[in-house]
């Protein structure tokens, strides 16, 4: 019997200083992997906060510019836009209207920031029908997948004519991809890239986003979107909008469906992102907010974990604070 045990193996060796924690670290962010959605508002003369994402805004067009010019300067990846419209109809008609908002918004990005940031922009009815749905509704009220693939296209045109880079497919009608990619190239749009919400899981986490689109979803979306138990499912959306020409796919919540984002990272021969959707913003400033985490630790270690799990970019709230602190640490 000794009075001390002596392991031979000791992976604390690693973790015994800052320079050595720093360079065996696996996973490191860099702003230019970062995506920031924003929300833009119509007839918004001031920004006007989100009640329930404290820090997020709906954007006038002055303070969205600012916000833009600081994203660029943040050196972040890009910026995902959202419109909220002033009216709304049965069809979304103001995502086609090349004056709605979010085409306005759109040119007012690429005329800002085009060629220091990706500007991509939601492609899905849900921000501009009066039901809230992602799609039209045939007579007996439920979503009509084709006839709700016609006003994709539409969509998806006057996106691209408004210089969106990359269209964001988040509306989880079957065979949008191809769709999509079928008229761009019709219309000589072939370098608009498309990035496919392809695992878009039907989630309560989204709650806090609709309020910043003011959405007046009444039922849910079980119908389009997928049960949180299905991973299988979450990989053939992938594999089928791969197929569909899709240049890059999502998984969406992040943090709850790691799991899946895993598998289709190991899997997928085109990028695979992730995006960290409202409810995981809130949940994790309302935390910080009560002083029950530390909220600066909890931010870094959540995209971190989106990183490591295999996501190539990561659609973030925190992009451009965390692009901040990723500088501060680089200059530190
Ligand atoms: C659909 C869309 C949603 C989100 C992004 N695109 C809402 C939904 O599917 O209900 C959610 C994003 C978030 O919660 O941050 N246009």
């Amino acid at each position: 019997m000794t009075d001390q045990l002596s392991p031979r193996i000791r992976p604390r060796r690693l973790r015994a200083t800052p320079t050595m924690r720093r360079l065996v670290s696996e996973t490191r962010l860099h702003p230019a992997e970062l995506v920031l959605p924003m929300f833009v508002r119509e007839g918004a003369h001031a920004p006007v906060p989100i009640t329930s994402m404290p820090g997020v805004v709906q954007h006038s067009l002055d303070s969205f510019r600012r916000a833009l010019a600081d994203a660029a300067e943040a050196g972040i990846g890009g910026v995902m836009l959202f419109g909220v419209p002033e009216h709304k109809d049965a069809i979304g008609s103001g995502a086609t209207d090349p004056d709605g908002i979010l085409n306005v918004a759109t040119r007012a990005a690429v005329q800002e920031v085009g060629d220091a940031l990706v500007v991509q922009t939601d492609l899905c009815l849900d921000e501009f029908t009066d039901h809230g749905h992602c799609g039209v509704l045939d007579s007996g009220g439920t979503v009509d997948n084709d006839a709700t693939l016609l006003r994709y296209r539409d969509m998806a045109l006057a996106q691209a004519e408004s210089g969106s880079q990359l269209l964001g497919l988040s509306g989880m009608m079957d065979g949008q991809v191809a769709a999509v990619r079928e008229i761009l190239d019709a219309e000589h749009f072939t370098d608009t890239a498309i990035l496919a919400y392809s695992a878009k899981f039907a989630s309560a986490f989204y709650g806090p986003f609709r309020e910043a689109v003011q959405s007046s979803l009444a039922g849910d979306r079980l119908s389009y979107q997928i049960d949180p138990g299905n991973r299988r499912e979450g990989l053939r959306e992938s594999v089928l909008d791969t197929i569909e020409g899709a240049d890059i796919v999502m998984v969406k919540p992040a943090m709850s469906y790691l799991d899946v984002l895993a598998r289709t990272a190991a899997e997928s021969y085109i990028p695979v992102w992730a995006y960290q959707v409202s409810g995981e913003y809130s949940m994790i400033e309302a935390a910080a907010a009560n002083g029950w985490i530390d909220r600066r630790r909890a931010i870094s270690e959540s995209v971190v974990s989106i990183r490591r799990a295999g996501a190539d970019a990561v659609l973030t709230y925190w992009a451009v604070e965390l692009a901040s602190w990723l500088r501060e640490e680089r200059n530190a």
